[in-house]
């Protein structure tokens, strides 16, 4: 196995048609930048419960576990509602996340300036928006014991636990931290340490994680749910948030609509570093499989291209390639390409997916 090996999981809905444009972002970096990955494809999610009956089956988490990276589509649809929940399609992605220990989730908002008038907010309260949501992703309440639905007398119980111990809480810290110290240096821990052990332990070990080993970083403290307040209110006063797993999934919800266009927004879950010194990775894009346009090349693929950029910057350690493809994507914006999701108030029509994939690669032969 070479150096640089990417499986790809496209997963389901429009996870496949996204993916196929990055296969050409793959190729185009083969062919022109000399950078050559060792590629391998496998099923997961509703995709690979019609072919194995189990969402991850165990050959494709041990090929995730042994490639440089994970690069994975979207999981889900209506087809798979009716399913036992121990078999639905987002327990595959939980799995994998799980076992390969991938605790910090770097969920990047960032308002393209050609986008700002989609958001719901103002274009000023969301031009320039550069923030990180550093989210917790395997424990907290999505994964505490006990849980289940129980009998309790004549009604049932429905139980979930929110468990977090001290050092899971302080590596996805360091995580939040180190990359403050690349970029604005500041870090907000959001919790409910006003009604939650859980949050008070929370803030007591970023603190403590903070005066031992970043002082030099900005810290600071808000109640999870004034933090959602702020997100819509001043979005631009955050750099990097970190939070646990449940309140990660919401704010980064917020996050991403503030820059109007889910369909253009990358993530990274990164867990500890392997022997190389580069973390398990796995990226994907923030959006789902979106059933309702599966299959009609109307998808935006640039979050599934974004995704495997950073994938080249976090895995790869291709920081300049990656911000090949980023730049490549921010120019086709800007020369005013929209796939039908970036339409709301534009007139003229929308380019479909392969066509957003041409203009991306177009954009990279132009900034050969
Ligand atoms: C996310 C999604 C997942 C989550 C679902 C699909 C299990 O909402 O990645 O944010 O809740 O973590
Ligand atoms: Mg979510």
């Amino acid at each position: 196995m070479s150096s640089h090996s990417l499986l790809l999981l496209p997963g389901d809905g429009i996870g496949p048609e996204v993916m196929s444009q990055v296969r050409r972002v793959i190729d185009w970096m083969g062919a022109n930048r000399g950078v050559s990955f060792d590629v391998s494809e496998d099923l997961v999610g509703g995709a690979a419960y019609d072919a194995h009956g189990t969402p991850l089956h165990d050959d494709t988490l041990e090929k995730a576990q042994n490639a440089d990276a994970v690069l994975l589509g979207a999981v889900g649809g209506p087809k798979y509602d009716g399913l036992d929940f121990s078999v639905k399609p987002e327990r595959g992605l939980l799995r994998l996340r799980k076992e390969m220990d991938l605790y910090a989730n770097l969920r990047p908002a960032r308002c393209f300036d050609a986008l700002a008038e989609f958001s719901s907010l103002k274009p000023d309260v969301v031009g320039g928006l550069d923030i990180m949501i550093v989210r917790e992703l395997t424990s907290g309440v999505y994964f505490g014991e006990p849980r289940g639905i129980v009998k309790e007398g004549n009604e049932r119980v429905g139980i979930n636990t929110q468990r977090y111990t001290e050092s899971e809480i302080s590596r996805v810290a360091r995580s939040a931290f180190e990359l403050a110290r690349r970029r604005g240096n500041r870090v907000c821990s959001m919790e409910k340490a006003n009604v939650m052990e859980s949050g008070v332990l929370w803030r007591d070990v970023v603190t403590e994680t903070h005066q031992a080993e970043y002082p030099d970083v900005e810290l600071s403290h808000m109640y999870a749910d004034a933090g959602a307040m702020q997100l819509t209110r001043w979005p631009k006063q955050f750099d990097v948030i970190v939070t646990d797993n449940l309140f990660g999934d919401l704010l980064s919800d917020i996050a991403a609509m503030l820059t109007g266009s889910l369909g253009m927004l990358p993530s990274a879950s990164l867990g500890a570093p392997m022997a190389g010194g580069k973390p398990k990775a796995l990226y994907e894009p923030v959006h789902g499989s979106a059933p309702d346009i599966a299959g009609q090349g109307k998808a935006n693929p640039c979050a599934c291209i974004l995704s495997f950029a950073m994938a080249l910057r976090y895995s790869f350690d291709l920081g300049d390639e990656a911000g090949r493809v980023e730049g490549a994507v921010e120019k086709v914006l800007a020369d005013g390409a929209r796939t039908a999701d970036l339409m709301q108030k534009d007139g003229g029509s929308p380019v479909s997916t392969a066509g957003m994939g041409d203009a991306v690669i177009a954009a990279l032969d132009a900034g050969l």
